[in-house]
């Protein structure tokens, strides 16, 4: 398989012209006017068929799934040769979409393994574009399918519809710093600097009542830039406490 060094961003909802799409081509925006090749792939054009759980698993040997699956096939190709991976998905019940599971289910049948993607810098944003409710929560398989396929993750992106400009700014920084990293891959030594580096990855080990103190806090300063993000939780806070939603 030919690497480059190229950022692959994948749109994981069945909106082309979505959120999620808006803040993967953000990203890559960013990633761009830092140099970097960018390429950009709409999940819903390459739908993986559910993992049929081949008996005995040969797939993790042969390093191709053991059906005819062309998106499978498709995609993942162009993850063993990206330089770079930017990954987002719409929030779905506090979750991510079912374009995103079958691929990553997929993905770790075959290669989690042989840890082919070791070092692969990686990116995750999950758009929470209703209630705001699973911005965290939406992102953990993200970083889940990160952490098993030995991929160096940048710290998550929790978007929602009441902080989105914001969110695409930050994109697009996260985009800039991700065109730098793809130049080189780091892998990690061992399994234990792995799981350090994923502790130390912020929002990813909330309990639900902090995702909905982080939810407010980015809700309060987003309405009012000038509020900092302590200030507005103290103000959700206070309207918690007097009953107010
Ligand atoms: C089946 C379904 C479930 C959803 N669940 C949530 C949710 O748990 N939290 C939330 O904030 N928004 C939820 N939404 C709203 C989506 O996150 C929102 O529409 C988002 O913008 C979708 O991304 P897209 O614009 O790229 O399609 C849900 C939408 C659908 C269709």
């Amino acid at each position: 398989m030919e690497q480059n060094n190229a950022v692959l961003g994948i749109v994981g909802s069945p909106n082309p012209q979505g959120r999620t799409n808006q803040l993967v081509s953000a990203a890559l925006e960013g990633a761009s006017g830092a140099g970097a090749a960018t390429e950009l792939i709409q999940l819903k054009e390459h739908v993986v068929a559910p993992c049929r759980d081949c008996l005995p698993w040969v797939c993790m040997d042969n390093l191709k799934c053991s059906f005819k699956d062309e998106a499978f096939a498709y995609l993942s190709g162009k993850l063993l040769s990206c330089g770079a991976l930017v990954l987002g998905a719409p929030v779905y019940w506090w979750d991510v979409s079912g374009l995103i599971k079958y691929l990553i289910l997929k993905m770790f049948r075959v290669y989690a393994r042989s840890g082919p993607l070791n070092g692969l810098p990686a990116l995750g944003l999950a758009i929470a574009g209703g209630t705001g409710n699973g911005l965290v929560s939406g992102l953990r398989p993200l970083y889940h399918f990160f952490q098993m396929m030995q991929m160096r993750a940048l710290p998550p992106l929790p978007a929602t519809r009441f902080n989105f400009p914001q969110a695409l700014d930050k994109a697009a920084q996260q985009g800039e710093q991700i065109a730098g990293l793809a130049r080189e891959r780091a892998p990690f030594a061992n399994l234990e600097e792995r799981l350090i580096w994923y502790d130390d990855l912020p929002y990813l080990d909330m309990s639900r009542a902090q995702e909905r103190e982080l939810l407010a806090a980015l809700t309060c300063s987003a309405a009012s830039e000038d509020m900092s993000p302590a200030q507005g939780l103290a103000r959700a806070r206070a309207r918690g406490a007097a009953g107010q939603r």
